[in-house]
């Protein structure tokens, strides 16, 4: 008995290997674009190009830091926190009983004599180095008014000191000095 021959369900031979077209561009030119302008946002500071980080020390214009403002540069790639505070907010650090906190300082102590305003911190939380927020706009600045590490919850107050949670130190003052009442020399 003669078997039923089966179906032939292959798919029809492919035609050859595409062959693809390959467009050498040896040089394209954008001329022009580098020339474009840019806007250098006012925290330009945030990014500074690698032969500033590789430097021992940076200067930061601060004439555009209104009180009560902050904002984020970069010192020896990690974050700092130049901060302009009002006189309600240096009044709420002045009020606090040093004795009191974990890790004892006057704002005075943490701030350039006449200066008391000009609050330049570490920004880096003393915990386990997360960045806290406080010094962005619309950041959330925590129970104390200062700083909050979203990482495991520590609030620093208007002097940047720690004053709940479990980060044991206040937030770091760099080495820095006025070079003028607008420039700050951070290291
Ligand atoms: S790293 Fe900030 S609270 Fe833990």
């Amino acid at each position: 008995m003669a078997e039923q021959a089966s179906i032939d369900t292959s798919a029809p031979a492919e035609e050859g290997v595409r062959r693809r077209d390959f467009i050498n561009i040896a040089a394209v030119s954008f001329a022009g674009v580098g020339g474009a302008a840019v806007l250098v946002p006012l925290v330009s500071q945030m990014a500074p190009s690698a032969d500033v980080l590789a430097q021992s020390s940076t200067e930061i214009d601060i004439s555009a830091i209104q009180p009560g403002q902050a904002i984020k540069a970069v010192f020896r790639k990690q974050p700092v926190f130049i901060r302009n505070l009002t006189p309600e907010e240096i009044s709420a650090a002045e009020k606090v009983d040093v004795a009191s906190l974990r890790d004892p300082q006057s704002l005075e102590e943490r701030t350039k004599e006449g200066k008391t305003n000009w609050l330049i911190t570490m920004g880096v939380c003393t915990h386990l180095g997360c960045v806290p927020l406080g010094a962005g706009e619309g950041e959330v600045k925590g129970e104390f008014g200062g700083y909050f590490c979203p990482c495991h919850g520590s609030s620093y107050d208007t002097a940047a000191r720690i004053r709940k949670g479990p980060a044991p130190k206040n937030l770091e003052v760099p080495e820095y000095a006025f070079t003028s009442d607008t420039v700050v020399k951070i290291g």
